[in-house]
């Protein structure tokens, strides 16, 4: 029933991209109408970048420019931070948070992320919102009740299918060449769908939940065909155009 939701592919460049990536970014563009039948596209570069590609995106069919954090805070004195507002206002549609790399380097909590996801909302953002164990958690077994633990407390209350979506990132996954089996994905993906249905109902129902952590052409396939896959969050391969685009065109 959850292949009805049309795809979202995500990439998430991190800490990469100059001012010369912008050559990168017109290929996705230009690309991006051929995946259009296939997915929604979100590039989300460092925001530096954020205003440049926006401006260079608008009116483009099917890929929009997202954000890699945002503070919980409108405006104020908290120096070196960016509010999701200063988001929207650069062109950004969506914003990732709790991504596990600013869980561990930040150490955010679960309540701070939650804050982060309501800060987009109230800025008309989409919220990604990333939860996934780390390989000691899996390998005690702990999956599920992590994921658990996250999607309780760092997912806003009151959301809808178009202001959220979630993100499953096993942390050992992430950057590392090694996935889950599709078999594991699916139980994972069936878990969080239960548990979105639990709090937001048909909304719940509906919310995309992309799978993250090593997404490349050669897995997109498989991966993206999993029940309650609802599209991908892309780090690595999302940088170049070629790859990303056909992770976009292996969608379902
Ligand atoms: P990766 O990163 O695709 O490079 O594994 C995924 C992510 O961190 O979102």
């Amino acid at each position: 029933m959850t292949k009805t939701i049309r795809p979202l592919i995500a990439g998430n460049w991190k800490m990469n991209g100059l001012k010369a990536s912008a050559a990168e970014f017109a290929a996705m563009l230009a690309g991006a109408s051929k995946v259009v039948g296939k997915a929604d596209l979100l590039v989300c570069p460092p925001a530096t970048l954020i205003a440049g590609f926006a401006e260079e995106s608008k009116g483009s069919i099917g890929l929009s420019i997202g954000g890699q954090d945002c503070a919980p805070q409108p405006s104020g004195a908290h120096t070196g931070d960016i509010s999701a507002e200063m988001l929207a206002d650069a062109g950004a549609r969506a914003v990732i948070v709790g991504h596990s790399e600013r869980r561990a380097d930040h150490g955010e909590s679960n309540e701070l992320v939650r804050e982060k996801a309501e800060a987009a909302r109230r800025a008309g953002l989409t919220a990604i919102v990333c939860i996934g164990e780390t390989l000691v958690q899996r390998d005690n077994g702990q999956t599920l009740e992590i994921c658990r633990d996250q999607l309780d407390d760092s997912l806003p209350g009151g959301a809808r299918a178009d202001n959220l979506v979630v993100a499953y990132e096993p942390v050992w996954a992430i950057g590392t060449g090694l996935t889950p089996t599709a078999a594991d994905v699916e139980q994972i993906h069936h878990f969080i769908r239960e548990f979105l249905v639990g709090r937001f109902s048909g909304d719940g129902a509906a919310m995309r939940i992309l799978y993250g952590g090593s997404v490349k052409p050669a897995n997109a396939r498989e991966l993206l065909a999993v029940p309650n896959v609802n599209g991908a969050l892309i780090g690595g391969a999302s940088l170049k155009a070629v790859d990303f685009l056909a992770i976009a065109a292996d969608c379902p």
